[in-house]
């Protein structure tokens, strides 16, 4: 039977080494005078991160797509130029100036590795790379509409309405955040944001409509929120060689979290309820996708 063979750590290893094959064809090559920052965003960029967005976005796209598969290759540009947003966010938020963190991914943070400066500007580099990547996406074939939609998503959930914008609130409100409407503002921007986009471009090149690309954003929202809750309960529950980056920055930061607030206990029941409201979203819409329920349940009970 089907649901006997289903090997979600197979698969999921193999999806992860297909994704970092994509991300490999588009990144740059290290030559030229700037060979320094093109080594310090691909050192950035292939860290062993879990690649969750990009396979956010393809495993939406599978579940709604049904034999559409002209936006296929639209759709690996998009994986790859969301992929590297995150890459760069990460960059600046382990900067000094910032959350001030010297291991990502298991290895020395960018400016640990190749200076302050040097990590700044590959950081900018990667944002502005993942956009010349999206500019070829309108020459590969693809529904002109669907990558206008997509673009416009990509844009917005990664500035001042989005990543960014989380970013700023989370960094000038340290230690002062004690209503949990603003704190989810900052989570559903900073981590949100990137998820949605993940899951709505997904939608929007599988060719669905606007109800469902909204639907899907909500879902996407609540899977961003409970991701970050329980990255902050492992800012405190787990190790530094687990998570492959310093466990208690947050408080070393003095950043007000979930866990802050409402203790671990409460937390955790808030990475529940987000995650099954979520998991109900994915049952609602038409179609189905086995690996992608999985992924949702892992994702939350994830130790890294
Ligand atoms: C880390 O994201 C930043 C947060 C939004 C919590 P991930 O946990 O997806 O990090 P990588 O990409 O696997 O390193
Ligand atoms: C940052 O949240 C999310 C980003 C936009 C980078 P955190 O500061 O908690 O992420 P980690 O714990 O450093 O990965
Ligand atoms: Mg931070
Ligand atoms: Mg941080
Ligand atoms: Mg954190």
């Amino acid at each position: 039977m089907q649901e006997d063979i289903f090997d979600f750590d197979s698969e999921l290893k193999a999806k992860t080494k297909y994704i970092e094959n994509v991300m490999k064809l588009y990144l740059p090559k290290e030559e030229g005078f700037q060979e320094n920052i093109i080594k310090a965003m691909n050192y950035s960029v292939f860290a062993p991160g879990k690649r969750i967005r990009p396979m956010l976005m393809k495993e939406t796209y599978e579940l709604l797509a049904y034999d559409n598969t002209y936006n296929y290759q639209a759709l690996e540009i998009f994986m790859v130029a969301i992929e590297l947003l995150h890459a760069y966010s990460l960059v600046h938020d382990d900067l000094p100036a910032l959350d001030n963190d010297e291991l990502r991914r298991g290895i020395p943070t960018t400016h640990v590795k190749y200076g302050e400066a040097a990590a700044i500007l590959a950081g900018d580099g990667i944002l502005n790379y993942a956009y010349e990547l999206v500019a070829k996406a309108f020459e590969v074939g693809a529904d002109t509409q669907c990558i206008i939609k997509s673009f416009k998503i990509l844009s917005e959930k990664a500035g001042i309405y989005g990543m960014l914008g989380g970013q700023a609130v989370d960094v000038e409100t340290a230690g002062m955040v004690n209503d949990v409407k603003k704190l989810n503002f900052i989570y559903e921007l900073k981590t949100g944001a990137f998820i949605e986009a993940s899951m709505m471009i997904g939608a929007i090149l599988a060719g669905v409509n606007d109800e469902t690309v909204e639907k899907v954003k909500n879902i996407a929202s609540d899977i961003g929120l409970a991701f970050q809750i329980q990255d902050d309960i492992l800012d405190v529950t787990s190790t530094t060689d687990v998570l492959g980056k310093p466990v208690n920055s947050d408080e070393k930061n003095e950043k007000s979290t979930y866990v802050t607030l409402h203790g671990i206990d409460i937390s955790k029941e808030y990475v529940g309820f987000y995650s099954e409201r979520a998991l109900q979203g994915i049952k609602e819409l038409d179609g189905y996708n086995k690996f992608l329920n999985e992924l949702v349940i892992r994702l939350v009970k994830r130790e890294k």
